[in-house]
């Protein structure tokens, strides 16, 4: 089953239970996984069934409001502490993406705030993580309208550089980075996008380029270490990038590639432009060498598929993400507006975050 135009939803609410877009599979099979536990969620965010800084954080929102449904107490504060249990199994699944914390915590604060029976707070938390959901929808829309205002004015069509996949599929639909490839795409100000593919995981070739090719896009793909030849070739205007985490200072974490990408970027005098939402944006911590950098399984890097490709006795080192300086970043593209990462917290404190 392929979906059509703008229907791609990594997470959704289906009835009584979340049905994800296995993410593993794609391109090849566009299938789903049915999630009824809690634990399944925790296990769909680990293995990256669901993946992409915000739906973990929307998928994490369901896996509370799930974990709560399988706890059978009345007395109220017997149930909150069941429920931070549920929270802590589903906090442990990946570190680096902020999204996640940041939307547990959310859950856990409805949960204390809630006054009533038990079921009333169960109540809650599935209208919360709706809500979760429904608003990263919407943040999506506004940081891809707000990205056009920053855009170069020339060419009229633009070349654009992505890495990794923030696109819907790591959203609640429409992406961030690729929130802003869809609105250039609409408003016919984008030739086409090249996308990194990404090593090791290859999100930005078999996610990025999937998405690009769902909506008539025109996308190329090239190896991560082709962006410089590319750019000093004169083949890109901008780079638009995802985040997991950003500090208050403006650094941000993303995807393994994307410092690099963005030293190229700067030799090659091109804007390197951040997408997020503002619950990516981890103000209790000030800079970037405090945020933490999720380390996976070597078989990632060993194998390509099932082919293994280095002698045994080699050792190993798979970060998962990096961390990119504020100074190597043009602007960070909010819900909210552009701002140039110095900026950041002016931003928070004009909102209701
Ligand atoms: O390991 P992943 O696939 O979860 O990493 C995803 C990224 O690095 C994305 O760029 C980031 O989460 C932003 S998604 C809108």
């Amino acid at each position: 089953m392929t979906p059509s135009t703008n229907q791609v939803c990594p997470v959704l609410w289906y009835q009584d239970h979340v049905r994800l877009i296995d993410q593993t599979r794609l391109p090849a099979e566009y299938t789903f996984v049915e999630i009824r536990r809690y634990e399944d969620m925790a296990h769909a965010i680990k293995t990256m069934i669901v993946r992409g800084a915000p739906a973990i954080g929307v998928a994490a929102a369901y896996g509370v409001y799930l974990g709560s449904q399988e706890i059978h107490i009345d007395d109220r504060d017997a149930f909150l502490e069941r429920l931070e249990a549920v929270a802590q199994q589903l906090r442990e699944t990946r570190p680096t993406a902020v999204n996640l914390f940041w939307a547990i915590e959310r859950m856990l604060r409805v949960a204390r705030q809630t006054v009533g029976p038990v079921s009333q707070i169960k109540a809650a938390l599935l209208e919360t993580a709706q809500q979760i959901h429904a608003e990263d929808l919407q943040t999506c829309q506004a940081i891809g309208d707000h990205g056009l205002s920053v855009l170069p004015s020339t060419p009229d069509k633009l070349r654009l550089l992505t890495h990794c996949n923030a696109g819907a599929l790591a959203t609640a639909g429409y992406g961030t980075a690729l929130g802003v490839v869809r609105s250039a795409w609409r408003e016919g100000r984008l030739e086409r996008v090249y996308a990194d593919e990404t090593r090791p995981r290859l999100q930005g070739a078999k996610l990025t380029t999937w998405e690009c090719v769902q909506e008539g896009i025109p996308v190329t793909l090239i190896t991560d270490n082709m962006a410089a030849h590319c750019m000093k070739q004169g083949l890109i205007d901008v780079v638009v990038v995802g985040a997991d985490r950003i500090t208050a200072n403006g650094d941000a974490a993303n995807k393994i590639g994307t410092y690099s990408l963005a030293l190229v970027a700067k030799a090659h005098n091109i804007p390197f432009f951040v997408a997020a939402p503002l619950s990516t944006v981890d103000f209790s911590l000030s800079d970037g060498s405090q945020i933490p950098i999720e380390e996976r399984d070597p078989t990632e890097i060993a194998q390509v598929g099932e082919t293994v490709i280095c002698p045994a006795g080699v050792e190993f080192y798979n970060p998962a993400f990096d961390v990119t300086p504020a100074s190597l970043i043009t602007g960070i593209i909010t819900e909210h507006g552009v701002v140039a990462p110095e900026k950041l917290v002016q931003l928070q404190a004009q909102q209701v975050v």
